[in-house]
């Protein structure tokens, strides 16, 4: 549909997800390809905006408003840097995107699918990722490596039950998208993913003839 490719990063909290898209994207640029690197919640002026009310400890708010919320920044990511990069032929790698609101408004929170269904369609259209990598962890690892690193966010202070819930909606949308979503065992030492990381975008780029 578009001359670039969309590629988005997906995993629980601590899964690993930063490394590896720093990664990513030096890969694609050795092989000449212009990448826009973004995030979701984010990846525009008010989408960053939006980011900071959601992550945000101190906000409260009902799990419907924080979908609404996470579709309403995803509808200006598309609209102002999605598409017209991928319209310019460049590569959009994204940490996180959709199937994030599948996992954590509709696992973690407990949203009706169906709900959720209807914004992806009406936010994206047709527009799905060419390809997702799923960095999948134990919910304890991930929880661990987390508490590790920084002060919890408003989603990383959330209880074991809740990542519990936010994996299995993963898997879940894994399964059902077995050709976009690639599952990538993220308990093995980093060199590692990255070796998998890369075999994945290979077998892409061949799919594109670079
Ligand atoms: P994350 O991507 O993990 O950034 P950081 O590494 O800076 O913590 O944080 C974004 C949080 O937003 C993450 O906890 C998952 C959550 N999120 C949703 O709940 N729904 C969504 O649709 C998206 C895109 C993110």
């Amino acid at each position: 549909m578009y001359a670039g490719k969309f590629i988005t990063l997906e995993g629980i909290d601590g899964a690993g997800k930063s490394t590896q898209l720093a990664y990513l994207s030096a890969l694609l640029q050795q092989k000449q390809q212009t990448v826009v690197v973004t995030r979701e919640p984010g990846g525009t002026a008010l989408g960053e905006r939006l980011r900071a009310l959601l992550l945000d400890q101190s906000s409260a708010m009902h799990p419907e408003t924080e979908a609404l919320l996470m579709f309403a920044a995803r509808r200006e990511h598309i609209d102002k840097v999605i598409v017209p990069a991928l319209q310019d032929g460049s590569w959009v790698v994204s940490d996180r995107f959709t199937d994030a609101s599948f996992a954590y408004q509709g696992g973690g929170r407990q949203i009706d699918r169906e709900k959720l269904a209807l914004l992806e369609q009406w936010v994206q259209g047709g527009l799905q990722p060419d390809l997702t990598l799923f960095f999948d962890v134990p919910i304890e690892l991930g929880l661990q490596r987390v508490s590790a690193m920084k002060t919890p966010d408003r989603f990383e202070q959330e209880r074991q039950d809740f990542f519990r819930r936010v994996r299995d909606a993963y898997l879940a949308r894994a399964c059902e998208f077995p050709q976009r979503i690639h599952i990538i065992d993220a308990r093995q030492p980093v060199n590692a993913v990255k070796a998998e990381v890369a075999s994945t975008i290979e077998t892409l780029c061949a799919g594109s003839r670079l």
